[in-house]
């Protein structure tokens, strides 16, 4: 499953280092406790692994059983691939031994150990659509776990095939980092909050809904809200819908504070250079020309440097449940 082009959020070092940290501070407590009581799992399954954080942290927390199975999937071969050296440096910080074996149509398959622990993870290069024809896969899986997953699928497509992987019982643990419009704060100096509005309503509709890069199909900048109603129709059970807000300021890492340069940089690129006719009817309609821009650009990076500049956006934590008793749909 080749890609040609890769969205940022595919880039390993995008997904380690700002992904991971954003995670570690807006993912709700909470859920991820309900998730923690319901533990040991001995099967796990990661949707749209990347570059395996969650894997980590469900080790890290003794979230599966000794002798599990995690098994981690996602479209992104090279991103798979290089996870490698991922695993091989948390293994490294954290005392765990690592063995690598060849096996089957696993990108990556090994064991993982430290004391009397130990557990399987295998890495597949497959879409979460393709899973129920994915024999290696199997089902009876305990734990789902999709981070910042749906937001980037076809959702009732994708949540029919992760049922029938599941046990009775089990959870889908789902949560989404992009929910909503973002806000870039404070205000830049010369635009009014109308203006401001304007523009991250552009930026929504041009970057967020419109992902159709890398062989990802969607960007739904609302899936927080859509998924736990397609969840529901599904005979899922809602076991809880946290909000949060995540944000960058000048506490961040250096990591975080120069990609958030090139975030910034980014949308004003994206924005100025979006010119097809639809594109231009959407700036027309919001009133948005490149001085406009432009000036908001040089605003929220001035703001940032002098130590006050904050990005934020809401984070939708989401944790559903497969009712005991529903049967599988064929
Ligand atoms: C925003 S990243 C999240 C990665 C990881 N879950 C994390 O939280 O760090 C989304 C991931 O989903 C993968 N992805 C997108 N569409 C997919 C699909 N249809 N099936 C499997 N993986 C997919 C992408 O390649 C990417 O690695």
């Amino acid at each position: 499953m080749k890609q040609t082009k890769k969205a940022f959020y595919q880039v390993n070092e995008y997904l380690s280092l700002w992904k991971k940290a954003l995670d570690d501070n807006v993912l709700n407590e909470n859920l991820k406790q309900k998730v923690k009581n319901a533990s040991p799992y001995t099967k796990i399954l990661d949707l749209g692994t990347g570059s395996g954080t969650q894997i980590r942290r469900n080790i890290d927390e003794n979230l599966i059983a000794n002798n599990g199975l995690i098994i981690g999937v996602d479209v992104n071969y090279d991103g798979l691939l290089s996870s490698k050296h991922d695993y091989e440096l948390w293994a490294k910080e954290n005392d765990y031994e690592l063995i690598f074996t060849k096996c089957d149509s696993a990108v990556l398959n090994f064991k993982v150990s430290k004391n009397d622990f130990s557990c399987l993870i295998k890495l597949y290069n497959v879409s979460v659509y393709d899973l129920k024809s994915y024999r290696s896969i199997g089902q009876n899986f305990d734990l789902v776990n999709a981070l910042s997953l749906f937001e980037h699928t076809d959702i009732e497509k994708s949540i029919k095939v992760v049922k029938n992987l599941m046990n009775d019982g089990a959870y889908l643990y789902a949560p989404i980092n992009y929910n909503g419009i973002t806000q870039v704060r404070p205000l830049a100096d010369d635009l009014s909050e109308q203006q401001d509005n304007n523009l991250m309503e552009l930026f929504n509709e041009i970057l967020i809904n419109t992902q159709n890069v890398g062989g990802v199909d969607y960007g739904q900048s609302l899936c927080g809200d859509i998924l736990p109603k397609i969840a529901k129709g599904l005979g899922f059970t809602i076991i809880g819908i946290e909000d949060s807000n995540w944000l960058i300021t000048n506490k961040s890492s250096n990591y975080q504070k120069n990609a958030y340069e090139m975030f910034l940089n980014a949308i004003k690129t994206e924005l100025i250079s979006a010119n097809n006719n639809e594109q231009l009817k959407i700036k027309q309609k919001l009133e948005i020309n490149c001085e406009l821009i432009e000036s908001w650009y040089r605003s929220a990076l001035k703001n940032f440097k002098s130590g006050v500049g904050t990005f934020f956006c809401t984070n939708k934590d989401i944790l559903i449940q497969k009712k005991l008793g529903v049967f599988n749909d064929n």
